[in-house]
């Protein structure tokens, strides 16, 4: 593959589309500390979901030119060095005052060793979906949660071939390497068709293995725990799915699948509860604050108090209306409502002290029929 430096020489093109203040690093979804091989796998993986071929969002184009931007700066060690010292402005002053711009899609072709069409036919391997739920003060507050899976991933010692060595993968005796045997039957007496099947004993690959890998005893992937980060962004929608591109089961026969998260809100115990961007809580009351007005506190799901401070008679089932205090809305600003409702508890029982206090309360004391209650 040529380096994108190669490229550089050859595609000087400039585009009229300038990524400035963008972060390069935030581009690719990198921190400042990513590897070689990070900025190669990020942008393998972004390129492909913003490829104008597949992506038909608007501003896909304008984010596909913008990674391949940073990945030509970041995946160059000169001008990656130049970038971390010196910014945007020393990257320009390093190329005489103008930046210059590969084609966004020579870098990918480079990379990927054809368009996206011709990628598009390799074969893939069965994404992976799984549920997970969080926690809603989690999803209110935004998180970073970690989990692991077990995939297959290929072989590191032999790569995926399933060979001790190079040496030990040796071409088909049976059908030459080609892959497919040419089987003559004779149809009639002196009359033979040809027909083509998978050689038998390669199983069309076209190349045997003589000593197997002891690694992976021949298998070509090997299990292996990984570990993730899954980002809860605030107010994240139920069923959100967050997508690991290329993160399914490795193998050599196949690119590798997604691992698909899809992200739901815990049913807790307790008051909280969820519809989209609202919230509801239950606050009990007792007969008492229901007629005197009443003041209380509720702990919101990230700490933060809101004040209840009610004057009046609440009814019982009354529902009160908070402004911006629901869950986040999810990538903008604001949040929904939060709505509480009164539940009016009264007395199991009431002592005779508190019935006849009552009693003087709501019916005029000078009653005599009254007084007998
Ligand atoms: C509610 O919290 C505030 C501080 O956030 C405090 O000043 C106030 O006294 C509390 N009220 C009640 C009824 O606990
Ligand atoms: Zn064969
Ligand atoms: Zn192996």
């Amino acid at each position: 593959m040529p380096s994108s430096s190669v490229l550089l020489v050859f595609l000087l093109l400039v585009l009229s589309v300038f990524v400035n203040a963008a972060d390069l690093y935030k581009s690719l979804e990198l921190s400042k500390h990513a590897s070689e091989q990070d900025i190669k796998k990020a942008y393998k993986r972004l390129s492909r979901k913003y490829h104008p071929d597949k992506n038909k969002d608007p501003g896909a184009e304008d984010k596909f030119v913008e990674i391949a931007q940073a990945y030509e700066v970041l995946s160059d060690q000169t001008k990656r060095q130049i970038y971390d010292q010196h910014g945007e402005e020393g990257l320009r002053a390093h190329e005489g005052g103008q930046q210059h711009h590969a084609n966004p899609f020579d870098i990918f072709s480079s990379f990927f060793g054809g368009g996206f069409t011709q990628q598009q036919q390799t074969r893939r391997g069965p994404s992976v979906m799984l549920e997970l739920e969080i926690s809603l003060s989690d999803m209110y507050k935004g998180a970073n949660i970690d989990f692991s899976l077990k995939k297959h991933i290929l072989c590191d010692h032999c790569r995926g071939s399933g060979a001790a060595s190079d040496g030990d993968i040796h071409t088909c005796r049976g059908c030459g390497g080609s892959g497919v045997k040419l089987i003559k039957q004779q149809i009639f007496p002196g009359m033979f068709a040809q027909t083509q099947s998978t050689c038998n004993e390669c199983g069309g690959r076209g190349t045997v293995v003589v000593k197997k890998c002891p690694h992976c005893k021949g298998e070509k992937v090997m299990e292996h725990v990984q570990h993730y980060t899954l980002n809860i962004e605030p107010g994240m929608p139920e069923g959100h799915d967050v997508m690991f591109d290329g993160e399914a089961d490795e193998s050599p026969d196949w690119e590798p699948g997604d691992v698909i998260v899809r992200v739901r809100s815990k049913k807790e115990e307790g008051s909280w509860r969820r519809k989209e961007s609202t919230l509801y809580w239950r606050e009990t009351i007792g007969i008492d604050e229901a007629l005197l007005g009443f003041k209380r506190n509720i702990t919101h799901l990230d700490g933060h108090v809101v004040e209840i401070d009610r004057t009046g008679v609440t009814q019982p089932g009354y529902v009160q209306a908070f402004e911006e205090e629901g869950m986040p809305l999810f990538e903008q600003s604001g949040h929904g409502n939060l709505y509480v409702e009164y539940i009016v508890v009264l007395p199991v029982k009431l002592g005779p002290d508190m019935r006849r206090k009552l009693g003087e309360v709501f019916y005029e004391a000078d009653d005599p029929k009254r007084d007998e209650l």
